[in-house]
């Protein structure tokens, strides 16, 4: 999406070699004409499936969910991070293990909002490993309801979870992918 690829240029900051901080329009401030026009690409690429929901993890995903939904009329689903006993006891939980961060973390979605009939839309801000796109295939296994794609803004190229993702026979979808970033200087996949 060349929007989104025109925005990382102008105002992303690479950090070492792998992190690419997009705090301005996505991670902290966020763009919403930006993240509404995203939206509409979402809509472009799997608008056409059927889905009945749309499925993010805590916390960025949420807003470009929330803004891709509006076209899809469907609801969103977050799943939460860690073990919530407000959420009650019928509850979907998976482990992720975050490279980015080293740690393993629960995520936990209640039975409540997932039924076998639905056909699911994961949207998430980044992929990097894919672990937690993993995790949400889980969730959605467990409730024995079907994963028509993963949409992601923005997908690190050069870590695996985009070819793991795609290698299971599942559909992804990114808005950019950026292949290198070196010595601060982002490459796009074309
Ligand atoms: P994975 O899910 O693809 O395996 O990736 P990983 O565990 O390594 O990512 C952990 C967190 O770091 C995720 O956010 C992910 O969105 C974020 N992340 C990964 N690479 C980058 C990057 O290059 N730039 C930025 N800005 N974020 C990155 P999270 O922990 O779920 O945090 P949040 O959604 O609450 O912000």
């Amino acid at each position: 999406m060349e929007l989104l690829e025109q925005r990382i240029i102008r105002d992303a900051t690479v950090i070492g070699d792998d992190i690419l901080k997009v705090d301005m329009f996505l991670n902290h401030q966020i763009d919403v004409d930006l993240l509404n026009d995203m939206g509409k690409e979402f809509y472009r690429l799997f608008g056409d499936m059927g889905i009945t929901k749309i499925l993010t993890i805590e916390a960025s995903g949420i807003g470009i969910a929330c803004i891709a939904a509006q076209y899809f009329s469907v609801p969103v689903v977050f799943a939460k991070k860690g073990n919530h006993k407000n959420v009650g006891s019928n509850v979907y939980t998976s482990e992720v293990f975050s490279f980015t961060k080293g740690v393993s973390y629960t995520i936990t979605v209640s039975q409540d909002y997932i039924n076998p009939e639905d056909n699911i839309l994961v949207i998430d801000d980044f992929l990097a490993n894919g672990k937690a796109i993993m995790g949400l295939k889980d969730i959605i296994d467990q409730a024995g309801a079907s994963l028509a794609g993963v949409g992601i803004a923005i997908e690190k190229g050069f870590q695996p979870g985009g070819k793991m993702i795609r290698d299971n026979g599942i559909k992804v979808e990114s808005l950019a992918i950026v292949d290198s970033m070196k010595d601060g200087k982002v490459k796009f996949r074309r």
